[in-house]
């Protein structure tokens, strides 16, 4: 398969990355075979299970406050997300592969000291640190911080590249070796800085980075300053268009497009059979979208309390309160487009006769990333992936903690490897090397 412009090669493989969520996601917490979302040892067994499975990467989101619902704390969502570079340092003692990935927001942070934490991360883990770059992309967490909900959604990839070329520039003017420590002076809209980085590159250099965000600027940074993008297009079709932008911005930024690898976010439901896999996936969907969470949806987009709706009955008749929803506030739609877009969903409800909780079900199914099936027909659709070189890897979310990636280490991987599309040992001992990612140069 050829895509866009350039000479992109696929690679022939596919590698692996878990995403141990925590909250806000299809993880399910309320059975009982779910472990805690706090405790290390839920840290500690997904991730030495997925270096059991030679992944390439452990990653942690960033969530700095709880996730909000029409203007309070929103009373689904799990709470507790331990910050993830205390957790990776803690979890580099306990692996000796695997990569580590923080997820860190440019919106918020300053350069200096987000370049030393992750440095010391990259460090003390002997070069397997990477950093996910985001803007985050709501208020609610401005509000920790005295600068309040700041930067427009265009100035915070402005901001985020500032950013990152002045963390680059730290990572690259640290003692090293015979070479004494230049100092790093800055000037320019976001920041004026002076830095003298104390500390030495990493075995790898410095931290691999990866970047999640979808819009037209967070795809030219990624193709600008990335090594890996973090993507929300699994299914072969989506991700295959993806691919095609992603090769015409690389090249259109100068680089050569095998510079930029695509892992994105998927969720595997396995089986010995497909009757098993498929079963098991009506029974996580029932438990993903209870009654409470489909009402919740809908609140999102109406802009509005409908505890008095019954999840099992007809689309509310009431029309959104759009002047109460605030993009900052949650992520649903707004003004007219939220009235628009309520007739559409009850006319498309009525017409097949879904209950809320089934049309918020069949909502949910767009979004699916998910790959159903027994291990070999699963593997048999992954080595297409491979064979065409679309994506370089899977970030996996597992849906249950801490025992969700077994089946996939257990059966998966070893599917993978008879077909020889997915690597039989570590390349090497840094990040770097089992991504297959070119040393950046001292600048
Ligand atoms: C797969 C994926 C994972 C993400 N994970 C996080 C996260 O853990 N924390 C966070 O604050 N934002 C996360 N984001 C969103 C980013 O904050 C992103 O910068 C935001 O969506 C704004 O950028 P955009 O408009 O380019 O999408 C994620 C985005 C994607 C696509």
């Amino acid at each position: 398969m050829t895509y866009g412009s350039g000479d992109f090669r696929p690679s022939g493989q596919i590698q692996f990355g878990v995403f141990f969520q925590g909250v806000n996601s299809g993880t399910i917490w309320k059975v009982p075979e779910a472990g805690s979302q706090t405790d290390f040892e839920s840290f500690r067994r997904v991730a030495q299970t997925a270096e059991r499975g030679l992944f390439a990467a452990f990653f942690l989101g960033e969530g700095l406050r709880l996730r909000e619902h029409l203007g309070r704390i929103h009373e689904l969502d799990v709470a507790g997300r331990p910050d993830a570079q205390t957790m990776l340092a803690a979890l580099a003692g306990v692996t000796e592969k695997i990569g580590l990935v923080a997820t860190q927001n440019t919106t918020y942070n300053d350069p200096a000291d987000l370049a030393r934490r992750l440095a010391s991360l990259d460090l003390l883990s002997g070069g397997r640190a990477a950093w996910n770059i985001v803007t985050t992309d709501n208020a609610w967490t401005g509000e920790n911080f005295r600068r309040g909900g700041y930067l427009d959604h265009a100035d915070r990839y402005t901001h985020a590249e500032a950013f990152v070329r002045l963390a680059k520039e730290i990572w690259a003017s640290g003692p090293d070796g015979a070479s004494p420590a230049r100092t790093v002076r800055h000037e320019g809209r976001h920041y004026t800085v002076e830095v003298a980085p104390s500390l030495p590159p990493s075995a790898q250099r410095r931290p691999v980075l990866f970047q999640a965000g979808d819009s037209a600027e967070g795809r030219d940074f990624a193709a600008r300053q990335a090594d890996v993008i973090f993507s929300a297009h699994p299914k072969l079709e989506d991700a295959r268009t993806f691919r095609a932008d992603l090769v015409d911005r690389t090249v259109a930024a100068g680089r050569h497009p095998n510079e930029l690898l695509i892992f994105p976010a998927s969720e595997f439901i396995l089986g010995a059979t497909e009757e098993e896999a498929r079963e098991k996936k009506a029974w996580l969907r029932e438990q993903q979208i209870g009654p409470q969470q489909a009402i919740a949806f809908l609140e999102q987009f109406w802009g509005r309390s409908l505890a008095e709706y019954d999840p099992d009955g007809p689309l509310p008749e009431a029309d959104p309160v759009v002047e109460e929803t605030n993009e900052t506030r949650g992520s649903g739609f707004h003004g007219a487009r939220a009235r628009q877009l309520a007739d559409q969903w009850r006319a498309e409800a009525k017409d097949k006769g879904l209950s809320i909780r089934q049309f918020v079900t069949s909502q949910s199914a767009r979004r699916d990333a998910s790959f159903v099936g027994s291990y070999e027909s699963v593997a048999d659709h992954l080595a297409e992936y491979a064979r065409d070189g679309v994506v370089d890897g899977f970030n996996i979310s597992p849906w249950l903690i801490p025992s969700g990636l077994d089946d996939v280490v257990n059966h998966l991987v070893p599917a993978l490897q008879e077909r020889g599309v997915y690597p039989d040992e570590y390349r090497g001992s840094t990040l770097r090397e089992h991504l297959g990612l070119k040393e950046p140069s001292r600048a």
